[in-house]
């Protein structure tokens, strides 16, 4: 049994079992009987629904608790949040404010603890991510993806999988929003025509994610020559547009390019279900 806090976790062998356990029929019930907690300090529309029902294909029961209820690190310490939930629960899974809590829940427990967000990674969005980039390429291997804009939590943990993969990927961010490291196979620059040129994968993410709203104003004003739109996507014919949603039309992307033939959001957001099985399977201990 495997935590599941940043794609790291996973190393290369995990990453390819949980994509061919996300496309497998043969999974069965290793959650019947069983629950799974599902945590959440921030708003979620795809990541709750998809994770519950995930939990309820894998035979299991998902119990949806709010920020209020429990307190993470207010009412309760994260410990103690994580050791109280181990007592019902064959899975944690949470969405949290600080990753330091997931840390600290995953060092308080045996039982597997999951990233559902926090503000270092989204592992979930990744593996959606990679496994709608694989149908539609038909191979990993064919992929090269431009990232335009904020080098945040989606856009790491997405670098992190294609680094392990050797999918190529290219980051376009402005000056203070990089991504601060440098992995094998990701490449950094200012300039979004130079990510997105030959690129057959374009992704973006808001420009302002959840907990960042006081830094609204500045980062409008940075990242606005970063907006996906239909200029950008001219250089690079046939593309297919990614988002993790929700998206800020207007902002990080236009309604054209949400709406046109070749964008791949819903397949990617049907995909979160898919891969949460498979990530919750493999953590269990399927695929090894
Ligand atoms: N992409 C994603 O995680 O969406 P939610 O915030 O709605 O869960
Ligand atoms: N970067 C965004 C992703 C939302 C799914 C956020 O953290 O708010």
């Amino acid at each position: 049994m495997s935590d599941l806090l940043t794609i790291a976790d996973l190393g290369r062998e995990g990453l390819e079992a949980i994509l061919a356990l996300s496309e497998s029929t043969g999974l069965g019930r290793p959650l019947e009987g069983k629950g799974v907690a599902l945590v959440f300090q921030k708003p979620s529309a795809r990541t709750r629904n998809s994770m519950e029902m995930a939990v309820v294909q894998l035979g299991g029961h998902p119990v949806y608790i709010q920020k209020e209820e429990v307190g993470l690190g207010t009412r309760e310490s994260a410990e103690d949040v994580a050791r109280t939930l181990a007592c019902y629960h064959a899975l944690i899974a949470a969405r949290v404010m600080d990753h330091q809590d997931l840390v600290r829940m995953a060092g308080a427990v045996d039982t597997p603890v999951l990233n559902m967000l926090s503000d270092l990674a989204h592992p979930l969005q990744a593996l959606a991510d990679l496994l709608t980039v694989k149908q539609l390429a038909g191979s990993l291997a064919d992929a090269r993806i431009a990232y335009i804009g904020d080098a945040n939590n989606v856009c790491r943990s997405l670098a992190e999988a294609c680094s392990l993969l050797g999918v190529e990927m290219r980051i376009a961010a402005p000056e203070g929003y990089e991504l601060g490291e440098d992995l094998p196979h990701i490449r950094q620059t200012r300039d979004p025509a130079e990510a997105a040129s030959g690129a057959n994968f374009v992704y973006t993410d808001v420009w302002v994610s959840m907990g960042q709203d006081e830094e609204s104003e500045a980062r409008m004003r940075a990242f606005r020559p970063y907006q996906v739109n239909e200029a950008l996507m001219a250089l690079c014919p046939g593309a297919h547009f990614l988002h993790c949603l929700p998206a800020r039309r207007g902002e990080e992307v236009t309604h054209e390019v949400m709406e046109h033939s070749t964008s791949a959001v819903w397949r990617q957001a049907e995909n979160r279900m898919h891969t949460a099985r498979g990530a919750m399977a493999w953590m269990l201990g399927a695929g090894r």
